[in-house]
C-alpha cells in the first residue's frame, strides 16, 4: 500500500471546513440520482504536510483564461458558468458520450486527498482536495485496448474568460497523460477543496490533479476527455517544448532553462516566504517511480 494511505489522520489536520459536504453532492442525492458515497478521510497527509489556508489557495492562482496575473482568476473567474456542465468522453472507450457533471458525481466515491502542488514556476502550496480517482471514471466508460494516452480539454468561453483574447497559449488549454499515469491511484479528478465545491479560480467544477507532476499538468474546468493511441497535443509543450516537456514530472535535477528547480518558495510561509528543497516526483517517488523505470528523465523531462 502506498505510504499516503497508511499514515494516521491527526486532529490538527481536520479543519472546520471539512465538516461540510460538497453542495452539489448533496443536491445530487436530493435529486434522487444516488449520492456518490463520501468516504471519510481514507488517509492523511504524509508527516508535516500542513494544508494552506483557503485564502492562499483561492487568491494565488494560475488560470490564464482569466489573465496571467496571480490575482486575475480570483477577480474574474466568478463569471464562469459552471451549471449546467457536461464532459464529453470520447475516443477509444466502450461508452462514449456527453456526461452530465451530476451523473459523474452521483457514481463517484469522493475522498479527501491532501497533496502538495508544485508549480513549474518554483512555488508550492498544500491543498486538501476532494475528488475521485480518474481511474474510477475511466473504468466506468470502459477503456478499449489500444488506447495509450488520455487527452483533456478546458472549456473556452470568450464572453466569460477575458484572458482568451490574448494568444498566450493555443486555446483551448489542453493537457495529456500516458494511460498508466491516468490510471494511477494518486491521479485525482478534484471536485472540491476543504469539503466545499471547487472555487472557480481553482478549476470548477472538475479539474485534474497529478501530484508528482508540475502544476500545469493539472488542467482546470474540464469539458473533454479523449482516449487515444497517439501522444496528445499539450498547450505548454506546444508553446515552448524546450521548457515544458510532455511528462513534466517534478525533478529537482532538471532545471527549467531559465531557473533552477532545486528549491521552491512555500506560499504563505511568512512575510518573505520560505524555501524548501524540491523532492523528486514531488515526494511521491515511492508510489510512482516504477512508471518511469528505464526511462532517461533528463531527456523525457
Ligand atoms: N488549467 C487551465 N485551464 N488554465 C491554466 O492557466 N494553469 C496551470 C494549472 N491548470 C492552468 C490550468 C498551472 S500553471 C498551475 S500551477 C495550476 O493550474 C494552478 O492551480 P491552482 O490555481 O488551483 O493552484
Amino acid at each position: 500500500m502506498p505510504r499516503i494511505w497508511k499514515s494516521t489522520f491527526k486532529d490538527h489536520d481536520v479543519t472546520p471546513e471539512q465538516a461540510y459536504l460538497n453542495r452539489r453532492q448533496i443536491m445530487a442525492g436530493a435529486a434522487g440520482l444516488g449520492l456518490g458515497s463520501i468516504a471519510g478521510p481514507a488517509f492523511a497527509a504524509p508527516e508535516g504536510l500542513e494544508p494552506n489556508p483557503l485564502e492562499d489557495i483561492t487568491n494565488y492562482n494560475n488560470y490564464y483564461e482569466f489573465g496571467t496575473g496571480k490575482t486575475d482568476p480570483a477577480e474574474h473567474a466568478h463569471a464562469l458558468t459552471t451549471e449546467p456542465w457536461s464532459v464529453k468522453i470520447d475516443g477509444m472507450v466502450d461508452r462514449p458520450g456527453d456526461y452530465q457533471f451530476e451523473d459523474i458525481l452521483a457514481n463517484a466515491q469522493i475522498e479527501e486527498r491532501i497533496y502538495r502542488l508544485r508549480c513549474v514556476e518554483a512555488w508550492s502550496m498544500v491543498i486538501p482536495w476532494n475528488g475521485f480517482t480518474l481511474a474510477s471514471l475511466l473504468d466506468r466508460v470502459g477503456v478499449q485496448s489500444g488506447a495509450r494516452f488520455v487527452a483533456f480539454e478546458t472549456v473556452t468561453r470568450p464572453e466569460e474568460m477575458p484572458g482568451l483574447r490574448y494568444p498566450v497559449l493555443d486555446w483551448p488549454y489542453r493537457e495529456g497523460l500516458r494511460l498508466d499515469e491516468a490510471m494511477h491511484p494518486l491521479t485525482l479528478l478534484a471536485t472540491g477543496i476543504y469539503g466545499k465545491d471547487l472555487p472557480n479560480q481553482n478549476g470548477a467544477p472538475l479539474r485534474l490533479v497529478v501530484p508528482w507532476k508540475y502544476g500545469f499538468k493539472g488542467i482546470k474546468s474540464i469539458v473533454r476527455i479523449t482516449l487515444q493511441e497517439e501522444m496528445p497535443f499539450t498547450s505548454w509543450n506546444d508553446a515552448n517544448p524546450r521548457e515544458y516537456g510532455f511528462y513534466s514530472n517534478v525533478n529537482p535535477q532538471v532545471d527549467h532553462p531559465r531557473w533552477s528547480q532545486a528549491t521552491e518558495r512555500v506560499i504563505g510561509a511568512g512575510l518573505f516566504g520560505s524555501r524548501r528543497e524540491t523532492e523528486m516526483f514531488n515526494g511521491y517517488g515511492e508510489e510512482v517511480a516504477d512508471l518511469y523505470a528505464g526511462m532517461d528523465l533528463q531527456k523525457n523531462f
